[in-house]
């Protein structure tokens, strides 16, 4: 049912010496209007093969070419054109659908190879930040559109749980904490401590040291020191489970920067050895002046590990624990110095798999055009605002449909998809602005006008007498044509998010699908009792298919009733 394939073949076999099906495949194109066909077969490569104007070639070649899938084909100037059997192709295209099912769309990419994706990863003892947000969301998205591709999909949380901050947290507690205030509201309490500590710091340098050497004797296992650090982590976990819960995410793996504390001696060793270490005004560093970098810091002064030390050995470690054939770290932009650095330093080491290393970088989310800061202590926490997004859908369900069942449980579903769909629909390298109430419009590009679109399929067919959902004949008007086609282009938009790591590919043609499928259903009558009424249900079924796959794949639920 790849008719792009099926082309390809039906080319070559007139094309037997000249060209073969792979050069054929991969010089097809879409013609730039609809009007000229659905392919396209440029004949350049081929006229200077022949020497022979590639006008001529492309008549010639249309003359001979005769395959049912294939309504016409017809020589466009130097191209051959050719234009699918609607009356076939959409028979054979709703029939596939309504056959597998969620499993549309399914490839074998990744051929049951691993591939680790490293997102969230939020920093113990402050908040869950905007940041951390954007990355847990396309990081989820990334890992499900990996496992849709055939890979197997391992999602670690590279929490921030070690550096020289715990130092400072210490400090600040002994000086001014109270345990019944972090138990009551640990996030909000660790990061007034941490604020605290950077305010007073300023009057008194000397609490710089102090924070330095408490976190000396944390590295080293003082007893009180991993205790209170062991009690935060815990805390700040409790607080962060509560935001993967709302957005349904889980991980398989929660080691974060001190899971590799024990790890790092023999990483510094290994540098050593393979002779990468300079000394750098007491500091150990990995010299990347060669590639116009500056020095990757692995050991400073005082003999203390660093944020790319701790990376290096998480890359080393999960390279043997998982055999991933990729790796993916879903990181802010302005990591990026960071992780071409950490690259190539792992590839100084000899590692080839470095190469299978990507950053996956996404932009800032703005408030009124603004950076959202935590820095200077104004703290907003992600679970309210997840909260608050549940509330207003809620508020827009009882206005619309208050005699909706499940109205809580649609509120969530609806709420956080605004949410993950605002976030996802741009380019991830964009920089987005949050705002709830756009996010939560019935119209425009929300996650609600396609779960909107999605509920309003569903009934249609709630309505329809049968349940068979097998076309009888295909579909040839041209809004059913419009429908068919994005079906037909759902595998390929898959591959496609997939290599450019971006979900909005897959967010876009949900949009697309489902203004196509609203045009459609203003123009004809589904539930039309004629010979094509199980086509057209067969259609409306496989548009419910694939907007309920295409939004799980972005993390996103479709309820069936809104
Ligand atoms: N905790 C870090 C931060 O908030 C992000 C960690 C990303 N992952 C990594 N392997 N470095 O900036």
């Amino acid at each position: 049912m790849n008719y792009h394939q099926a082309f390809a073949e039906e080319l070559a076999a007139h094309l037997e010496g000249i060209l073969d099906v792979h050069e054929i495949a991969s010089l097809l194109e879409e013609p730039k209007y609809s009007t000229h066909g659905d392919l396209a077969f440029p004949c350049f490569t081929l006229a200077k093969k022949l020497k022979k104007a590639p006008q001529q070639i492309a008549k010639e070649l249309s003359g001979k070419i005769a395959v049912p899938f294939l309504e016409k084909t017809m020589a466009e100037g130097p191209y051959v054109n050719g234009f699918l059997n609607k009356e076939i192709v959409s028979k054979q295209v709703m029939e596939r659908i309504n056959k597998e099912q969620k499993n549309y769309g399914s490839l074998s990419l990744g051929n049951g190879k691993t591939i680790t994706l490293d997102f969230s990863s939020p920093n113990i003892a402050k908040p869950f930040s905007m940041g951390h947000l954007r990355s847990t969301v396309i990081g989820n998205a990334l890992a499900n559109i990996s496992e849709k591709c055939g890979y197997k999909a391992v999602r670690i949380n590279h929490l921030g749980d070690w550096g020289t901050q715990f130092g400072k947290l210490i400090t600040a507690y002994r000086h001014w904490g109270a345990e019944e205030k972090v138990r009551e509201n640990p996030i909000k309490e660790l990061f007034h401590l941490y604020v605290t500590f950077h305010e007073e710091a300023e009057k008194h340098p000397h609490l710089e040291d102090e924070a330095r050497s408490w976190f000396k004797q944390l590295e080293s296992g003082n007893k009180e020191a991993s205790q209170l650090w062991k009690w935060f982590r815990e805390e700040s976990l409790k607080e962060f489970a509560k935001i993967y819960e709302l957005l349904d995410i889980t991980f398989d793996s929660y080691d974060g920067e001190a899971f590799y504390n024990d790890k790092m001696d023999a990483i510094v060793q290994e540098l050593e050895d393979k002779e990468l270490l300079t000394l750098s005004e007491g500091a150990e560093v990995v010299d990347l002046a060669d590639a116009n970098m500056p020095p990757c810091l692995i050991k400073k002064k005082d003999g203390a590990t660093l944020y790319a030390t701790r990376d290096l050995a998480a890359a080393i470690y999960r390279s043997k624990t998982y055999h991933f054939e990729k790796s993916f770290y879903i990181v802010g932009q302005e990591q990026r110095l960071h992780f071409e650095q950490l690259f190539l330093v792992l590839q100084k080491m000899g590692y080839d798999w470095a190469a299978e290393l990507k950053h996956v970088p996404f932009g800032f989310i703005l408030k009124d055009g603004k950076k959202m800061s935590t820095r200077k202590g104004k703290v907003v926490l992600l679970e309210d605002v997840i909260k608050e997004a549940i509330d207003l859908a809620y508020k827009n369900i009882e206005a619309k449909n208050p005699a909706l069942e499940n109205k809580e449980d649609v509120a969530k579903m609806v709420g956080v998809g605004a949410i993950i769909f605002h976030d996802v629909k741009n380019e991830r390298q964009n920089n987005i602005e949050f705002n709830l109430e756009t996010m939560l419009k019935f119209e425009g590009s929300t996650g609600l006008y396609v779960q909107y679109t999605h509920a309003r399929a569903c009934s249609i067919l709630r309505k329809a007498s049968s349940e068979n959902s097998l076309p009888d004949t295909g579909l040839t008007d041209s809004h059913s044509w419009e429908i068919v086609k994005t079906l037909m282009d759902f595998p390929k938009l898959i591959e496609k998010s997939f290599h450019q790591a971006e979900p909005s590919v897959i967010a876009k043609y949900v949009l697309k699908l489902s203004q196509e499928f609203n045009k459609y259903y203003s123009h004809v009558k589904v539930l039309a009792d004629d010979t094509e009424q199980s086509s057209r249900l067969a259609l409306v079924k496989s548009v419910t298919i694939v907007l309920e796959e295409g939004l799980r794949l972005l993390g996103i639920k479709a309820p069936e009733k809104l």
